[in-house]
């Protein structure tokens, strides 16, 4: 089916809905200059994932953070909101999208303009010290000098995202989990579904009765199992499309 009768069916089931969330993965900030982490270009294809384990962290903390550094901080700090998180902005602003749950640890959609963010892996903006728990903005921190530490108790500071063998944090996990059940319609946008628990959370909304509408140029392990509508094609074109639709 041509894929803008699919936008403008989307956009029928978005506009009745009232309660709609989106999920979303790393391809959605591809168009920001942020490569995902598997498929042809994947970060796990230049980088070995063990460098994000948590024991590794503690074991070699210089080692660790200047992998960190380079994979997170070097080159994607200044990579900006694009049309799609654009696009989930305006319809939060419209009324027409409760909430986000982002496996996403770029903070991409706060800086679009997005006010219920549920961040199911974290955020990278912020560095915490496991220790006493201080919160300080990465920003503040000087990374030429690794590792970052606490300026309270001098512990080596640990970005506020979860490394592999850590927990999801439990209000996002709990928030998200509502929100799916709640879901009359989840827009997956971006993720290739590979990732538990986070992909549990669009299999939840199926099992509760949403209608799922993903955006993705390929097929994911969502795509056979519970998509309803595909849109096939990048988040920022097919995003925006949509929200044309949606006037
Ligand atoms: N628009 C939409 N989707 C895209 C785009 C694009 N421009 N480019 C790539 N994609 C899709 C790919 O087809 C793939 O399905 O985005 C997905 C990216 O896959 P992953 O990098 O595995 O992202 P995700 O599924 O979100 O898993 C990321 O894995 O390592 C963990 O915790 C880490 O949160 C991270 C999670």
């Amino acid at each position: 089916m041509p894929e803008n009768i699919l936008i403008k069916e989307a956009a029928v089931l978005i506009k009745k809905s009232d309660y709609n969330i989106a999920f979303t993965g790393a391809g959605i900030s591809v168009e920001s200059g942020i490569p995902p982490f598997r498929g042809e270009h994947g970060l796990w294809n230049k980088y070995d994932p063990h460098v994000l384990d948590l024991d590794y962290f503690f074991s070699d903390p210089v080692g660790c953070w200047i992998s960190i550094r380079e994979i997170f901080y070097d080159f994607f700090s200044e990579s900006k909101p694009n049309k799609a998180h654009l696009a989930l902005a305006e319809m939060e602003r419209r009324g027409m999208l409760k909430s986000i749950v982002t496996q996403n640890i770029d903070n991409l959609h706060f800086e679009a303009g997005n006010k219920t963010v549920y961040e199911f892996h974290g955020n990278s903006k912020k560095l915490k010290c496991p220790i006493c728990g201080k919160i300080i903005p990465v920003q503040e921190v000087d990374l030429k000098e690794l590792p970052p530490r606490c300026p309270d108790d001098n512990n080596v500071l640990k970005p506020d995202f979860i490394f592999f063998g850590e927990g999801i944090p439990p209000d996002a996990y709990e928030m998200s989990f509502i929100a799916a059940k709640k879901c009359k319609v989840c827009i997956i946008i971006g993720s290739t579904g590979e990732v538990v628990p986070a992909s549990y959370v669009p299999n939840t909304a199926k099992e509760f009765g949403a209608t799922i509408i993903e955006v993705n140029p390929e097929e994911s392990l969502f795509t056979k199992r519970i998509t309803d509508i595909h849109l096939k094609g990048k988040a920022g074109k097919v995003m925006s499309e949509l929200l044309r639709y949606l006037d």
